[in-house]
């Protein structure tokens, strides 16, 4: 694989080819995904949940996000590799400078960073210092007490202009993609449409330039409540699920370690 850069992605965006993103955490998956051709990859917050255990993002701490980052970047040296600034590390830019620094020490290419109006000037200092920044709108899972829980947003005519503004002053201030959570898929098709940037999808139709799945949701493995929107790209029969059952059995039955396994 070509080592992918923004504007690998940018080039995606200006001929309409769309691309997959996913969520990594650690060296072992970083390496399979990129060797299966995945061009961007994610080390998100969402590892408070899918690593930590977690019920939200919000306890992840900017050393989490930089150790699970070098893991990462060791596995898919190639990809494109983004890395949230977590909850509260960018309330000013001072703080954002100081962690975007770690985070981007640690091996990425870009930073995302949830918000609108609110960070507008967070991006304009980190863009004018030549950082790559990723914005992220729609449902921003570190703002969920203040959304009320896991819900779509952009539903009603005032929500949806509001993330169409929002977009457009984050593309201004500087950011060179977004993502777009959890919004109806028109307006995620009309804000794709109205940026020139790549714009990446979860939970907001097909319409965008790239979509990213949680690793976890996409194998099959988060049990409990699944989002609507993801899918299980693993079939039953050859589940992870599986193959645990079909391990315990061979232990319990003496199949396995058998005489090829053994020495
Ligand atoms: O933290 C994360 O995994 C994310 C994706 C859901 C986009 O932000």
């Amino acid at each position: 694989m070509e080592k992918i850069t923004i504007s690998t992605l940018q080039h995606c965006k200006n001929c309409n080819n769309k691309f997959a993103a996913i969520t990594a955490y650690d060296f072992s998956f970083a390496r399979l995904f990129s060797n299966q051709g995945i061009p961007v990859i994610l080390v998100g917050d969402s590892l408070g949940m899918t690593i930590q255990g977690n019920n939200s993002t919000i306890t992840v701490e900017v050393d989490d996000i930089t150790y699970h980052t070098k893991a990462v970047r060791k596995g898919a040296p190639k990809v494109f590799l983004i890395s949230d600034l977590p909850f509260l590390s960018y309330y000013n830019v001072t703080e954002a400078i100081k962690n975007t620094k770690k985070i981007i020490q640690s091996g990425s290419n870009m930073v995302k960073i949830e918000g609108g109006k609110k960070i507008l000037h967070i991006v304009k200092e980190l863009s004018d210092r030549s950082i790559l920044v990723c914005g992220h709108i729609g449902l921003t899972p570190q703002s969920i007490d203040f959304l009320s829980g896991y819900r779509i947003q952009g539903k009603t005519y005032d929500d949806a202009q509001r993330l169409i503004d929002e977009a457009l002053l984050l593309e201004d201030s500087g950011i060179k993609m977004l993502v777009l959570e959890c919004i109806p898929s028109a307006l995620a098709e009309t804000i794709t449409k109205k940026l020139s940037i790549p714009v990446i999808g979860i939970g907001s139709g097909k319409n965008t330039d790239g979509q990213i799945l949680v690793m976890q949701d996409l194998l099959g493995i988060t049990e409990g409540h699944v989002p609507k929107f993801s899918k299980n790209f693993l079939n039953q029969k050859n589940s992870i699920q599986a193959a645990i059952k079909k391990y315990i059995l061979e232990v319990e039955t003496g199949l396995y370690p058998d005489i090829k396994h053994s020495f």
